[in-house]
């Protein structure tokens, strides 16, 4: 089922409006098809959103250097990451699965970080599709990948524009790491797509690298959410998963081939989890069900609530030390003012005073001017010359003092 445009949780961009102008000209062939490295790079955003390579992400200059694919130019650190992430991908894969003209599909490929890459690898006869919820991301693929990568906006919800039986592989790195909500029926709708004898290949993250993340994971094996309303573009929530419970929760939707730990590369190494469709009928309910064990259930249940307070009381440490450093420029600016008001009034105390002093000297030349008594000598200026007034041009030698053009004379 393919669902229309709307409700979608990721950036969405105007409709039938591309962000990007089109680069492939329409009559391209495949003498023309790019290599993974000759297709042009997105925009720096749209990298970052999925894989750091500068510290101005969350990640710092450290940990960025302790990765394999590093390097000090943040555009070929992201075109490693993506051929690192191909060449670990074919390790996991079962020695009798080919690639060479394979149709593909990355569920979640953003720009196309991975993607790009498969361009080497199936061939002129492979047939390579994304998708994701990012307008700007999809909207960069299409612009730039077609007709060689075709790209397509999903939404947040399972569905997906492809039939039955499709893929020979269907690949999600690190996308079931974010998904909370969904994640049965995402799987079930990957499932469908797969052709007979399909490989889906998966990355999620284990206690160890969650614990890295400084999201500790309970004791009891789950699936646990957390950060839960995070913004897609500060990387949305995070969801931790213990192999036991992948092996049994997914394990009755897929066989499991392989659950291979931290195999993705720092700073936080993923799991990769290679499976097939199993042939029996699932649906989602048969997912969700918490089986027969109520106790351990009640146990994971109680844990996630306990990482939901932790979280909660984060956001909280958070916003506290936000609206206090608020507070202090609020404060700070005040103070600013303050200092500075002493001297203004002063000077404005000043210019009244030549004002008023101005008035006294003679009648200006607006009706209602201060009458001086005949006889009484005009005030001389402060300069001993022609008296100015708001600091304007003289109005001549001898002449009276005179109001600002817009300010009343009172
Ligand atoms: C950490 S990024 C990884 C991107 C890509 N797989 C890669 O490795 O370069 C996670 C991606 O999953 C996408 N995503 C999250 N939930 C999704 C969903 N329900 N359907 C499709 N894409 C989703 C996000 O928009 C984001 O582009």
């Amino acid at each position: 089922m393919w669902r229309t445009p709307g409700g979608r949780a990721g950036r969405s961009s105007q409709p039938g409006l591309s962000t990007y102008t089109r680069a492939v000209p329409p009559d391209a062939t495949h003498a023309d098809r790019p290599t993974g490295r000759s297709l042009p790079l997105p925009p720096l955003e749209l990298r970052e959103r999925v894989g750091a390579t500068t510290s101005a992400s969350a990640v710092s200059e450290r940990q960025l250097r302790r990765a394999p694919w590093w390097h000090e130019d943040p555009a070929e650190a992201w075109l490693r990451q993506g051929e690192f992430l191909v060449g670990t991908m074919r390790e996991q894969l079962p020695a009798d699965v080919t690639l060479d003209g394979a149709r593909v599909l990355d569920f979640g490929c953003g720009a196309g970080r991975v993607l790009r890459h498969l361009l080497d690898v199936v061939g002129e006869d492979g047939d390579l599709h994304g998708v994701d919820i990012d307008g700007p991301s999809i909207d960069w693929l299409q612009a730039n990948g077609e007709p060689w990568i075709h790209a397509r906006q999903c939404e947040e919800s399972p569905g997906l524009p492809y039939p039955d039986d499709h893929f020979d592989l269907v690949y999600a790195l690190s996308v079931f790491t974010h998904i909370v909500d969904h994640w049965a029926g995402w799987l079930l709708e990957l499932r469908r797509v797969l052709a007979p004898g399909g490989i889906l290949l998966t990355t999620v993250i284990g206690p160890q690298t969650a614990a890295e993340l400084r999201l500790p994971s309970p004791e009891d094996p789950g699936m646990y959410g957390r950060v839960l309303g995070n913004d897609w573009d500060h990387g949305g929530p995070v969801t931790t998963h213990d192999a036991g419970w992948v092996a049994e929760r997914w394990g009755r939707a897929l066989d499991i081939v392989s659950h291979t730990p931290r195999i993705t590369g720092q700073p936080w190494p993923h799991d990769i989890v290679v499976s097939r469709a199993r042939p029996e009928p699932v649906d989602e309910d048969d997912l969700l069900d918490t089986g027969a064990d109520g106790v351990a259930e009640g146990r994971a249940q109680a844990a996630q609530l306990r990482l939901l307070r932790e979280d909660a009381l984060m956001r909280r440490a958070v916003l506290d030390q936000q609206t206090a450093e608020a507070v202090g420029a609020v404060q700070q600016g005040r103070a600013d003012v303050a200092a500075r008001t002493p001297g203004r009034l002063a000077e404005l105390a000043q210019r009244h005073a030549e004002l008023e002093a101005a008035r006294a000297a003679g009648p200006g030349p607006h009706a209602g001017g201060a009458v001086r008594p005949a006889g009484t000598p005009a005030a001389p200026a402060p300069d001993g010359g022609a008296r100015r007034s708001g600091g304007g041009p003289s109005t001549g030698a001898g002449s009276a003092a005179r109001c600002a053009p817009s300010a009343p004379c009172r």
